[in-house]
C-alpha cells in the first residue's frame, strides 16, 4: 500500500493514513487502502484491537482530497460518496474495537472517519470539523447521519452549517471525542486502552460492539431482543466459563475467543 501503513504490536493493529504532503487527505486510492488494511486486521487472528491514526505531526486526516473531488460529476460524486460510506460502515461494524487516535486536523472526511470508529481519543492539538459547506458540498461519508446521532441534531447542524473547526477541548465537552490527552501521550493512551480491551473476552467485546452499533439503529424492543440473543449466545462459549471460573478462583482470566 502506498498511503496507508499497518503494523501490529502486542495484539493491536496500528493503521496509519500516511500522505503527509496533503495532510493525509483521502483520495480514492487511500479510501481503498484503508479498507484493505482493515481487511488484513480482520483476517489476522493475533489482532484483538485496532488504532487508526494519521502520519506526520499535523493531521489525522484533513478531509477528502479536494483536488480529486473538484473533478467529480453527479455520477462519480454519488459513487464516491457510496464507496466512502461503505468503507466507513465496515469500520463501524468491525468485529474488533477500533480506536481513533486523532493526532491533528480531523476535518471533513477525516472527521467522518473518526466518527465511524468506536472510540475517539484526541491530542490537545487536534481540531475537528465538517467544513464541506465552505466548499459548496455536504459531508458525504456518513457525517450528516453519524454526527446527528452522536451529538443530537442541534449541535450537529451547528457544526455542519457553520463549517467551523473546533478545538479538541470543545470536542470533548460536546461528546464528539471521548477524551483529550497531551499530544506526546496520545499513542500511549490509545495503546493502553486498546490493550485493556484486547485482554477482555474477545467474543464478548464483539457482541457488545454489535449490540451497541446495530441495536442503536433499531426500535428499543428489537434492540432489547438483540441484546438478549447475544447475551444468551455468550453462555455457549468457553470464554464465559473461563471468565466466571477465573473470578471465582480469584485469578486472571485467559480468554481464547471460543
Ligand atoms: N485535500 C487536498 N489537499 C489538501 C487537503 C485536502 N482536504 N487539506 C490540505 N491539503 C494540502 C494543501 O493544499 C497543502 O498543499 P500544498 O502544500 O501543495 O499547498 C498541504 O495540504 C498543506 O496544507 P495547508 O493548507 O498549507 O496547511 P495549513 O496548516 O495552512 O492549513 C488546514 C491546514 C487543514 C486548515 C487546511 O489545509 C484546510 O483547510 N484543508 C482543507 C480542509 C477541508 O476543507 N476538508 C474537507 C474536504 S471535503
Amino acid at each position: 500500500m502506498e498511503n496507508v501503513r499497518i503494523e501490529t504490536r502486542d495484539g493491536v493493529a496500528i493503521i496509519t493514513v500516511d500522505r503527509p504532503k496533503v495532510l493525509n487527505a483521502l483520495n480514492a486510492q487511500t479510501v481503498q487502502e484503508i479498507n484493505e488494511a482493515f481487511e488484513q486486521a480482520r483476517a489476522d487472528e493475533s489482532v484483538k484491537a485496532v488504532i487508526l491514526t494519521g502520519g506526520g505531526e499535523k493531521a489525522f486526516v484533513a478531509g477528502a482530497d479536494i483536488g480529486e473531488l473538484a473533478k467529480m460529476t453527479p455520477i462519480t460524486g454519488k459513487a464516491t460518496s457510496e464507496k466512502g460510506q461503505a468503507v466507513f460502515a465496515s469500520i463501524e461494524r468491525f468485529p474488533k474495537p477500533v480506536i481513533a487516535a486523532i493526532n491533528g486536523f480531523a476535518l471533513g472526511g477525516g472527521c467522518e472517519l473518526a466518527l465511524a470508529c468506536h472510540i475517539r481519543i484526541a491530542s490537545d492539538r487536534a481540531q475537528l470539523g465538517l467544513p464541506e459547506v465552505t466548499l459548496g458540498i455536504i459531508p458525504g461519508y456518513g457525517g450528516t447521519q453519524r454526527m446527528a446521532r452522536l451529538l443530537g441534531k442541534g449541535k450537529a447542524l451547528e457544526l455542519i452549517l457553520t463549517g467551523d473547526r473546533i478545538p479538541a477541548a470543545e470536542a470533548e465537552r460536546i461528546g464528539l471525542v471521548n477524551k483529550v490527552v497531551a499530544a506526546e501521550e496520545l499513542m500511549n493512551v490509545a495503546m493502553e486502552m486498546a490493550k485493556k480491551i484486547a485482554s477482555r473476552g474477545p467474543l464478548a467485546v464483539r457482541a457488545a460492539i454489535e449490540a451497541v452499533m446495530s441495536g442503536s439503529e433499531m426500535p428499543l424492543d428489537e434492540g432489547f431482543f438483540l441484546e438478549a440473543t447475544l447475551f444468551g449466545l455468550l453462555a455457549s462459549t468457553e470464554d464465559m466459563k473461563e471468565g466466571m471460573g477465573a473470578f471465582l478462583e480469584k485469578r486472571a482470566a485467559q480468554f481464547k475467543g471460543v
